[in-house]
């Protein structure tokens, strides 16, 4: 009785500690078929950076993306290049060639712009677009805004065999005789590829993937490769996995936030700033019955000074 009243209190006090390193996985961290979804990204509400929530679905071991210009199916994710590569089914490739706008093009929202943009090392070519276009308005007599990208452009484009059964209309280098079958561009000359906006009849995109030298079209990489942004919030969120916690964000307030399991923080686990008043008061309660258990039992059985680590670990288990 002398030793397992101390034991009790002490054990109440090391709770704490002993959760903390305890093997608890981080609950935002899901697996979709081949793909890892981590932060930023995550499939649960309140999980990840608030610049990317409703974004990513899992549908049939399938991660999708989905924006206002519409779904895609996310083919990779790198998280130390920080870029995604999205797979649209109506866009043209070297083999095929999709008109009727058919195609998603992309934009996004406003508010996810600044998290979320096609790589500068990506080439949009925009295919069958009218001489109404806004592509070509405010250009006579200058040169046309196609241009290459990285390397990759419609000049080459033609030579894939999808362009075998239309002979392409090419570019002169002055405006006049009517645009060309393909534009090629970055992302950044249109700000949204919107293919009714641009009145263009398809599109393909495709990405650069240098160093590595390819030789001709039909050895692109296509698909549209987006990069991602948190702009400086990966420092909070070290700062909270480094304690244990996962990173999430206030449904509401779409604020960064730290998941501590039973409270949430805006820092990290380990810090009182922001910290609960709950778990606040939990932690100086624990710590206040861990010294009224050491005055007990100097008083009643002398200090306990080599108590027995197995028997603490299971009041641990019978509190828990
Ligand atoms: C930690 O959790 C994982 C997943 O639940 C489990 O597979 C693993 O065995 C656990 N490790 C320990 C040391 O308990
Ligand atoms: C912590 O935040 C997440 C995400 O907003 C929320 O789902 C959860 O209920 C919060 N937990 C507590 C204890 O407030
Ligand atoms: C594309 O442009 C059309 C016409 O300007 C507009 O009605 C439509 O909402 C736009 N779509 C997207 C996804 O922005
Ligand atoms: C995942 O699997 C798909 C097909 O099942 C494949 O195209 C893709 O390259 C794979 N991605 C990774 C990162 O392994
Ligand atoms: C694009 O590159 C090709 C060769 O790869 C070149 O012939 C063509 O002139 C370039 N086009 C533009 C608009 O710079």
């Amino acid at each position: 009785m002398t030793l397992s009243l101390p034991i009790l209190f002490l054990s109440l006090h090391l709770l704490p500690l002993l959760a903390h390193s305890s093997n608890h996985t981080n609950p935002c961290r899901s697996f979709c078929g081949n793909l890892t979804i981590d932060y930023p990204f995550a499939i649960q509400p309140g999980c990840g950076h608030p610049g990317f929530r409703d974004l990513l679905f899992c549908i049939n071991d399938v991660v999708m993306l989905h924006i206002t210009s519409g779904s895609y199916r996310v083919l990779d994710i790198d998280y130390a290049y920080g870029s995604l590569v999205l797979h649209d089914p109506h866009m043209s490739t070297c083999d095929s060639i999709v008109l009727g706008r058919r195609g998603n093009g992309f934009s996004v929202e406003p508010w996810r712009a600044p998290h979320l943009s096609p790589s500068p090392d990506n080439v949009f070519m925009l295919l069958g677009c009218s001489s109404e276009s806004p592509l070509f308005q405010g250009f006579p007599g200058k040169h046309m805004p196609c241009r290459n990208v990285s390397g990759l452009g419609c000049d080459e484009y033609y030579s894939c065999p999808a362009w075998d059964i239309i002979s392409p209309r090419r570019a002169g280098p002055v405006y006049g005789s009517g645009p060309p079958d393909c534009c090629s561009m970055p992302y950044e000359s249109v700000k949204s590829v919107n293919l009714s906006r641009l009145d263009c009849q398809g599109y393909s995109s495709a990405y650069s993937v240098a160093p590595l030298k390819v030789s001709g079209p039909g050895q692109w990489a296509y698909g549209i490769q987006v990069r991602y942004s948190v702009q400086g919030s990966e420092v909070l969120c070290r700062a909270c996995e480094a304690t244990g916690g996962s990173c999430g964000y206030d449904i509401d307030k779409h604020s960064d936030l730290c998941m501590c399991g039973s409270w949430n923080s805006t820092s990290s686990c380990d810090s009182d700033a922001g910290q609960s008043e709950g778990a606040a008061f939990r932690r100086k309660w624990s710590c206040w019955v861990g010294i009224a258990g050491l005055l007990i039992s100097a008083l009643f059985g002398g200090i306990p000074t080599n108590f027995d680590r197995n028997r603490a670990k299971k009041f641990v288990a019978l509190s828990l």
